[in-house]
């Protein structure tokens, strides 16, 4: 190492020394050695005369002051260094960059036969010398130069305003954005692509050219992102009022793609994982996750472009709003309560697991060496969860008030935070003072609740107790405003009153102390509490529950998510207690009456068939291993499956009859018909654990039209280590090999396999035709799946797992450390394991640490575990 990487601090925010109007870029695009040449107007905001300009790998051929060649600068490790500047000026820029080289997949590289750019959040810099920090915003004009045959599509940020042609056959295509944006949000795509085109006309009656593009070839796959986008233009301006602002918008879906998608001004650009897609090559899932992710790009047209971050500490202002907001709109086209269990189970799993980490941090984190490593499942997710409460606090309409009044007051500037909850204190005059703890305060508040009925004074107190127990990154935790949402029953199913002190009182309780008590009147009869519904906040709920109060809150409850969530309960107290029983050396035992509520769920006719299928999918061992201060990987795996060979046992029949009722002839993506898909394929995951399962896996495999169907039978096939698994996966292999996005199903099942002899097989199938170590999509499905979804094989004693985990790890240190840096997140938590485990793990560390070229991603993330 180098040099040790230093740390930045929220609390040490200064403006900065100048700032940038307009920005001129020309790019002369060439594989190997790309020129770009940044005109920049430069105006000084304070008494310093010296700028300092961001950089990274660049090489640096020309410096101009108004014109005249500048001689006052210096080249600096990561910047450079001018001088001496007049108050106002032109600034020319001269830099030659690599793009061919650029396996980071950051600032300017090849993705396949296009360029492409990710700017976000510190790219930029590897473009040419800037500015590069959200708070300086400048209006960009682009030209892009390149061969035309090869390149015929010259993208980038706003308006087409010129085209022509030069020398030798290349062109160049002029844009010019009129929004003032950060450097993250620059991009530039150049290929030969297929165009999907539409028209959307606003509700003012713009009308906006809508374009995707898309590998050639791939046409009949874009059909959803498009559906998807127009239906994100049109929610957006009827729940929030919000409408789009250029002429034309457009989605370039790329395969070499770090993460997602990004939403830069006016041209997005996708992994292509999130645009492309048709029944024979995705999943119900992924039309789910392209609806959602098209969306919430979209969105952060409002929530991020128009106004955005003033630093990085703020991050969770832009994504944790427009997380909320993508889950809306999921919501609001689809199933509110599945859509709600499928956000909170991720909330439950990794996001508690991230605070339980030595990555802990608060969603507006306080200090940061790499800002890459900050889009994280708490600033994101968590995130959303705070906005969410407001919500919930403010509701809806003061929610949207407040959102009306953020906008006025932040429109075009780069906000924080404290702004956004400003805006919703003062729109809705809701004290909001305790509340902004949730920024600043790391970790995961357990709740514990204990309750006592009077049945003479027909008085039933509830008492709430909160801890948050201190985390790596903060010794010290407060308590927290916590809306807690709850629900009376009685017996009958009856909801009672709630009534505090003769008055009737809101079911949300305002929980702001460690401990407090909540007396409520008039109740009649011993009554069964349905506690933080809706998960109506992101903590851990403890309460002594017995399980006939849990079955009859399955039942009774009349909110979905409360339902599931009781379901969730039983299973957890049978998980636990089986766990002991087997570090016991005793069998899995579930008793009957658990059966058979969940006998009950399944014959419903009045639950949705989506929703049943979520109320019969256990919690996975993540969620699991989550529970435990060590986690016992074996023990947790066999009552998994034990538990869910019983369910298949005693329910066999059941399972059967549904999944035979549920077959439909035709696929539409029509919400009601993915729920039916969605039980059918559940149910065959648990008759895959009975005598049937070969016969009617092999059946669904051979006669499926549809990818959901045929991967429900793969996956029920490797989970339950059919004798069919190699004959289908053999067959889909030699059907989809020249598909690297459709061969990704395929890596998870192989990266996922529990035989004992998966790793042999990942380590063969890295030599597979489709896979490549350059690709992150590849990557992350064959060897992010094993690290973070392979337990039993991933932390086998031998520590093979964790070698090559480190061999991996360190190829990727070099090549593309963003990658490297999201999957050494199981490594991390080596305390979590038994002494033999931690040992080995902490020796992988210690190899990464000793690295003469780590990385700052990993560097970061490699000190705080060992540190921990
Ligand atoms: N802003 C993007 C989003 O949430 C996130 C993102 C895309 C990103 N690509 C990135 C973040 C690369 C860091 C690095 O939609
Ligand atoms: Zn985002």
């Amino acid at each position: 190492m180098a040099q040790t990487p230093q740390a930045k601090h929220r609390k040490d925010y200064k403006q900065p020394s100048h700032t940038i109007t307009d920005i001129e870029l020309t790019f002369d695009l060439h594989d190997t050695a790309t020129t770009v040449t940044a005109v920049s107007y430069v105006k000084q905001l304070g008494n310093e005369t010296t700028l300092n300009l961001d950089g990274e790998g660049l090489k640096l051929e020309a410096v101009k002051v108004d014109g005249a060649d500048w001689h006052e600068y210096t080249e600096l490790d990561a910047g450079l260094e001018i001088r001496d500047l007049p108050a106002e000026c032109e600034l020319t820029i001269v830099t030659l960059i690599n793009p061919e080289a650029n396996t980071a997949l950051e600032g300017l590289y090849k993705s396949g036969g296009a360029f492409c750019t990710q700017c976000e959040a510190e790219g930029f810099r590897r473009i040419t010398y800037y500015l590069d920090r959200p708070d300086v915003l400048a209006k960009y004009t682009t030209t892009v130069i390149a061969d035309k045959q090869q390149y015929p599509f010259l993208l980038s940020n706003g308006n087409r305003i010129e085209e022509g042609m030069t020398d030798n056959g290349r062109h160049w295509v002029k844009w010019q954005d009129p929004h003032p944006k950060p450097s993250y949000l620059f991009a530039l795509v150049a290929g030969d692509f297929d165009v999907r085109r539409d028209e959307y006309q606003t509700q003012s009656g713009r009308k906006v050219a809508l374009e995707i593009f898309v590998d050639k070839g791939n046409l009949d796959r874009a059909n959803h992102a498009m559906v998807s986008l127009i239906n994100a233009m049109k929610w957006d301006e009827e729940r929030f009022d919000l409408e789009y602002d250029l002429d034309i918008y457009m989605v370039v879906a790329v395969d070499f793609f770090n993460m997602g998608a990004m939403e830069n001004k006016g041209l997005n650009v996708f992994n292509s994982k999130y645009v492309l897609a048709n029944n024979q090559t995705a999943t119900d899932t992924d039309y789910l996750g392209i609806e959602s992710v098209i969306g919430h790009e979209y969105f952060h047209n409002w929530t991020g472009n128009r106004v955005t971050c003033r630093d990085w500490f703020q991050l969770s202002l832009k994504e944790g709003l427009t997380v909320f907001r993508d889950q809306e709109f999921s919501s609001d086209l689809g199933s509110r309560a599945v859509n709600r269990i499928n956000n909170v189970r991720i909330i439950r799993g990794p996001q508690f697991a991230e605070d339980a980490s030595p990555m802990s941090h608060p969603i507006r984190p306080e200090q940061v060496i790499e800002m890459n490593n900050f889009y994280t499942v708490t600033v994101y997710e968590k995130g959303s969860e705070v906005i969410r409460m407001m919500h919930t606090l403010l509701g809806e309409e003061g929610f949207q008030k407040g959102m009306k009044l953020y906008f006025e007051r932040h429109d075009g500037t780069a906000a924080t935070c404290e702004d956004f909850v400003s805006a919703m204190e003062d729109a809705s005059g809701i004290d909001l003072k305790q509340f902004r703890l949730w920024y600043s305060q790391s970790g995961t508040p357990t709740v514990t609740v204990s309750s006592d009925y009077d049945a003479q004074a027909k008085t039933y107190a509830l008492t709430v107790e909160q801890v948050t127990e201190p985390t790596q990154d903060q010794k010290e935790k407060q308590p927290l405003h916590i809306p807690f949402d709850i629900e009376l029953y009685e017996k009958d199913g009856k909801v009672i009153e709630l009534q505090c002190n003769g008055k009737p009182v809101h079911h949300v309780l305002d929980v702001k102390e460690a401990k407090q008590t909540f007396v409520f009147e008039n109740v009649a009869e011993q009554p069964i509490p349905s506690l933080l519904r809706e998960f109506s906040a992101p903590v851990k709920l403890v309460y002594d529950y017995q399980d006939d109060e849990l079955t009859f809150l399955m039942v009774h409850s009349r909110n979905e998510f409360a339902r599931w969530d009781a379901g969730q309960m039983l299973l957890a107290k049978y998980i636990r207690s089986n766990v002991e029983q087997v570090q016991n050396g005793k069998a899995v035992e579930l008793p009957e009456a658990v059966i058979d509520a969940f006998r009950g769920v399944l014959l419903s006719d009045e639950l949705e068939p989506a929703f049943i299928a979520e109320m019969l999918s256990l919690p996975n061992h993540n969620e699991v291993s989550g529970w435990y201060k060590t986690v016992d990987v074996d023990a947790i795996a066999t009552v998994l499956k034990a538990i869910k060979q019983q369910l298949a046992d005693n329910l066999a029949d059941e399972f059967g009859a549904t999944y035979h009722t549920l077959k439909q002839t035709e696929y539409t993506i029509e919400h009601a018909a993915i729920g039916k898909r969605a039980l059918r394929n559940v149910c065959l995951s648990y008759l895959a654990l009975t005598d049937q399962g070969e016969a009617l896996v092999k059946a669904q495999y051979d006669s499926a039209n549809n990818m959901t169907d045929t991967m429900a039978a793969m996956s029920a096939a490797n989970s339950a280590q059919l004798a069919c698994r190699a004959s289908i996966m053999e067959d889909y292999s030699n059907k989809w090999k020249h598909d690297g996005l459709v061969m990704d199903k395929w890596f998870i099942l192989q990266g996922t396999n529990p035989a004992s002899d998966a790793l042999a097989n990942i380590k063969a199938t890295m030599n597979h035709e489709a896979f490549s170590l350059k690709n992150p999509n590849r990557t992350r499905s064959l060897v992010g799946s094993f690290f973070a979804n392979n337990a039993v094989n991933f932390h086998a004693k031998s520590g093979e797992g964790y070698r090559f985990a480190g061999e991996i790890l360190r190829e990727l240190n070099s090549s593309n450390p963003q990658v490297a840096s999201r999957l050494i997140d199981p490594l991390l938590k080596f305390r979590r394991y038994d002494e033999e485990r931690q040992a080995l793990i902490k020796k992988e560390l210690e190899t990464l640490k000793g690295l003469d070229n780590l990385a700052n991603d990993l560097y970061e993330k490699v000190t705080k575990a060992l540190e921990g």
